[in-house]
């Protein structure tokens, strides 16, 4: 016979497995990323190496974290920064991603900074170097360098290495001003001297101009930043001009020498004193089996913006291993403090400042006939640990 109470049992009893049911299907729903890079125009570089680094991490590491499945939702910005606020704006609307990573450009991660800081949610910046992007959002977490860390080490040896007169030649926008602000006060603290101070702009830049004013100024160097994508356009010209021939030492950031495009700039680039955070020759196992790795699954080299991206699903996997897949302030908790080896050497994700702290090396760039007779970024010097030098104001 059913009694009352065993009609109540039931419902209990039913009602607990509806629980549990929901419960167990909360913990098991995907984990979501959105990834948000330049996959079309200018940039479309820097898209590309951050995809095939993240499909890359993924291959090596699975698609599981915490027992939950994790799903990578790329969308292409075209780095426009309106659009990269919308696209993240529904990515953590709609999708109610636990992540936004990526951003190729500068403008793009500021533009979305006050999103992640009104919605909690951590943005992993794998590619933009302006030093004060870290300072526009607490949620902010770079895997990438900035532009003052890795300028001072080329500013120091271009001073010890008998070049007394520069000229500065960098981008019209964030990461060419921290450049030339920290090329210009690092070098005149040496003893050396600047000429002139040359931009040029970020969208489809003519060098013939700025490149004329070098050669009238004759300066022992001329000192380059670009952005990813432009180092081959810049080196041919340069070389069209005459520079080459010219007496003006070329000394540059790593972005103008650039592993994605390094192997078909030619002779020009040969020489090319310049420091940087990785190079795809970097002598280390952890690196040889990345690149190994990389180039077997995409038919060509990773470049800095690549490691970028590798280290920040690192950085991202540990974090969420860490809380259980949970989002929000936890998961920015777990991403502070991370120490690891990275293929550019070892790194700390500073938990004060949550940028990047790294080795910096000084390269030339070479032949190299144990790697195919390609050109490389050969290292030569190394400043350990470097902290963002735009930090310590
Ligand atoms: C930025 C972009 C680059 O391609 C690069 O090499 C350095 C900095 C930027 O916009 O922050």
């Amino acid at each position: 016979m059913i009694t009352k109470r065993h009609v109540l049992q039931l419902a209990i009893a039913a009602l607990t497995t509806a629980c549990a049911v929901t419960a167990f299907a909360a913990d098991t729903s995907p984990i979501k990323i959105g990834l948000i890079l330049p996959m079309t125009g200018q940039s479309a570089s820097t898209g590309r190496q951050i995809d095939a680094a993240v499909k890359l991490w993924m291959a090596q590491n699975g698609n599981k974290v915490a027992g939950r499945s994790i799903e990578v939702i790329l969308k292409d910005d075209g780095a426009v920064p309106d659009a990269t606020k919308r696209i993240a704006q529904e990515l953590i609307v709609n999708d109610k991603v636990s992540v936004i990573a990526g951003f190729g450009i500068t403008p793009t991660a500021l533009a979305t900074a006050p999103l992640a800081t009104q919605s909690k949610t951590p943005l992993v910046v794998m590619a933009a170097a302006t030093s004060s992007i870290t300072e526009a959002s607490p949620y902010i977490i770079r895997t990438s360098f900035t532009l003052p860390q890795v300028t001072i080490g080329i500013a120091d040896w271009a001073a010890k290495n008998k070049i007394k007169k520069a000229v500065t030649l960098v981008a019209d926008y964030g990461p060419g001003f921290d450049a030339e602000k920290y090329f210009d006060s690092q070098f005149r603290l040496n003893g050396g001297q600047i000429l002139d101070k040359l931009r040029t702009p970020l969208r489809s830049p003519d060098f013939a101009p700025v490149l004329q004013k070098v050669l009238d100024a004759k300066p022992d160097a001329l000192f380059v930043f670009l952005p990813s994508g432009q180092g081959a356009a810049f080196m041919k010209q340069f070389a069209e001009r005459g520079l080459d021939k010219s007496g003006v030492k070329l000394i540059a950031t790593g972005d103008v020498t650039d592993d994605d495009q390094l192997n078909d700039m030619g002779d020009v680039a040969l020489g090319v004193v310049n420091s940087h955070h990785y190079s795809a020759a970097h002598p280390s196992a952890t690196n040889k089996k990345f690149v190994d790795a990389f180039q077997a699954a995409n038919k060509f080299r990773p470049n800095f913006m690549a490691v970028g991206g590798y280290d920040g699903m690192r950085v991202i996997y540990k974090a969420l291993e860490a809380t259980k897949g949970a989002g929000g302030d936890a998961l920015l908790a777990a991403m502070k403090g991370q120490i690891f080896e990275s293929p550019r050497g070892p790194v700390l994700i500073d938990g004060q400042t949550r940028d990047i702290v790294q080795d910096v090396y000084i390269r030339k760039v070479e032949r190299v006939p144990a790697m195919g007779n390609g050109l490389y970024n050969v290292e030569f010097d190394v400043i350990k640990g470097v902290k963002d030098p735009g930090k310590l104001k």
